[in-house]
């Protein structure tokens, strides 16, 4: 098994059909398994998973966001719960396939202290060296001062990408990258200004933020990182150049 590592998150609206309470996305959910199934034999995986019509539409219900926080147990519950039966969901099909998937669930470890995240690798390292594929995903988080927030599947990319020193990351989204404003893929973004005018925000019910969102936060990854949609995941895995590139302050 090589040593590179790679970071992956499947977003919400890939794996569910985002309007559609509940509703896992089966044919995505399996092209993205199998393209997984096909990569996780060579190298080491960490996979994160976002929230779509499972997460997205409890967080708007008990009025929760990654800022506006809740101090409502059962609510809070409700969403981890739902987000647990998406996981669910995908660590069996990755395991039908063959893939040592193991559920990893932040709300047990991770909290977040004046808007700063603390997510605790160890046992996801451990479960790397272990040879299994740790299948994380956006969650609720107890939050100093606010009861719970949101913590999102890119926040969480962001984190374990930091502490496990990840050679690539790639978010497999529901569009082919991040599109310019006559609507054509960016190849690639060194600096936000280059694309400020281009970043609208996301349509559908999303409580953690858009694509300029995104942006950013990869921008101050020391490691490139891919946003593309499930029809380049198999080329992000072959060369990491599917999609958009952002360049990441690590490189030249
Ligand atoms: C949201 O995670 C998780 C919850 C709402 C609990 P993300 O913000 O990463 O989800 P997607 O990918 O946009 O659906």
């Amino acid at each position: 098994m090589s040593e590179t590592l790679t970071v992956l998150k499947l977003g919400g609206s890939v794996i569910t059909q985002k309007d559609q309470r509940e509703t896992v996305d089966e044919a995505s959910l399996a092209r993205a398994c199998d393209a997984i199934e096909a990569v996780c034999k060579d190298e080491r995986l960490v996979v994160v998973h976002g929230g779509g019509s499972f997460g997205h539409h409890h967080a708007a219900e008990h009025g929760v966001s990654d800022t506006d926080g809740s101090t409502d147990a059962s609510g809070l519950t409700a969403i981890h719960r739902a987000m647990g039966e998406l996981n669910e969901t995908v660590v069996d099909a990755l395991q039908e396939r063959g893939v040592g998937a193991l559920p990893v669930r932040p709300l047990s470890v991770a909290h977040r202290e004046e808007g700063t995240l603390d997510l605790p690798a160890g046992s996801v390292a451990a479960m790397l060296e272990e040879g299994f594929v740790p299948v994380a995903h956006g969650d609720v988080v107890a939050d100093s001062g606010r009861g719970g927030t949101i913590l999102s599947g890119d926040d969480i990319v962001v984190s374990l990408s930091r502490s496990l020193l990840a050679d690539r990351v790639g978010l497999c989204s529901t569009v082919p990258g991040v599109l310019d404003t006559a609507g054509e893929v960016i190849d690639r973004i060194d600096a936000y200004e280059d694309v400020a005018p281009a970043l609208g925000e996301s349509e559908a019910t999303d409580v953690t933020g858009g694509m300029a969102h995104k942006v950013c936060q990869l921008l101050d990854l020391d490691v490139p990182a891919s946003i593309f949609d499930l029809d380049g995941l198999e080329r992000f895995f072959e060369d990491g150049t599917a999609g958009t590139v952002i360049a990441g302050g690590g490189s030249d």
